[in-house]
């Protein structure tokens, strides 16, 4: 189904035969909601986004890329984010039952501009599949590829608000014991302790070669998230908490509460590609619901 986002451009809605569905944006190719097959929302929005073209909107999945964050000559988080991305016709869309497959997918294609080659001289391809599997998980492949002369390198990442009921009621396993660069200073590197990750002040955090499956629990809510991932070797994890939730123009002073980023991502080594290779980086993400109430 397409229909006009909020930007004039299309935007594309996937719907599983069970309910669930996702929708995402010509516009930075913003995977911009998900819900499960009960309706509910499972990414964080904010109340306070700015549609104003050309920025990306706050909320759901922005793709970082060619850069991540400020470390670099490009805008904070590289410019895909805030592009209008084409249907790759190349790749024709895939329904649910063809080839008895359980998933239904959309294929989205970004090429440089004129004014992307100015500021970024590199040719390439950056080509988004997202999926919607008949139980609801979305999947989200990203392939890129050097159509240059010569090989360039790029950061990556799957900026994923997700939509959480109390950030300090929220903890994330499977980054124990890593080592990870903080944000808040200067890219310092620390090691994580032995525990569970939870929160209870701003963090910042690329947490380096992390394993291809952690879970973030929502305790009230009682749903975790199971993040999967392929081909991206970091997991940022941010949250602005309350000082800096109110610097920010495109969210709401207390809406740092429902809200936690935790982008799979590329970043602290730069993937590098010769002319004509290409490089693949997926996500996955379920919802499930929690069974184990002692899981606090
Ligand atoms: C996070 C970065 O991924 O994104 C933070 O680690 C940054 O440093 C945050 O502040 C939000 O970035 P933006 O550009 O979407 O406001």
């Amino acid at each position: 189904e397409v229909t006009k986002d909020w930007n004039g451009a299309d935007q594309i809605a996937i719907r599983s035969p069970r309910g669930a569905s996702v929708r995402v944006c010509l516009h930075g190719g913003q995977v911009v909601s998900w819900r499960n097959d009960r309706g509910e929302e499972l990414l964080f929005t904010s109340s306070k986004a700015i549609f104003k073209p050309p920025r990306a909107t706050r909320g759901g999945i922005p793709i970082c890329f060619p850069q991540f964050g400020n470390c670099g000559t490009l805008e904070q988080h590289g410019f895909a984010r805030n592009k209008i991305w084409t249907i790759d016709e190349e790749a024709p869309p895939l329904n649910y039952g063809d080839n008895n497959n359980n998933k239904a997918s959309v294929d989205l294609l970004l090429k440089p501009s004129e004014d992307d080659l100015k500021c970024w001289p590199h040719c390439f391809e950056l080509r988004l599949r997202v999926s919607l599997s008949m139980d609801g998980d979305l999947s989200l492949i990203s392939r890129v590829r050097n159509v240059n002369g010569k090989p360039f390198s790029f950061a990556f990442a799957y900026h994923t608000h997700l939509s959480v009921s109390d950030i300090s009621e929220v903890r994330i396993e499977g980054l124990e014991t890593l080592d990870y660069l903080d944000n808040l200073s200067q890219r310092e590197r620390f090691t994580e302790q032995g525990d569970a990750i939870t929160f209870e002040s701003e963090v910042d955090r690329v947490y380096v070669g992390s394993p291809g499956v952690i879970a973030v629990l929502d305790h009230e809510k009682k749903r975790t998230f199971i993040v999967r991932k392929e081909g991206l070797p970091d997991i940022v994890v941010w949250n602005p908490w309350e000082k800096k939730s109110k610097t920010m123009a495109d969210f709401g002073d207390d809406e740092y509460k429902q809200m936690l980023c935790v982008d799979a991502a590329a970043v602290e080594r730069a993937i590098t590609l010769k002319p004509g290779e290409e490089w693949t980086g997926k996500l996955e993400l379920s919802a499930v619901p929690s069974t184990n109430c002692s899981d606090h």
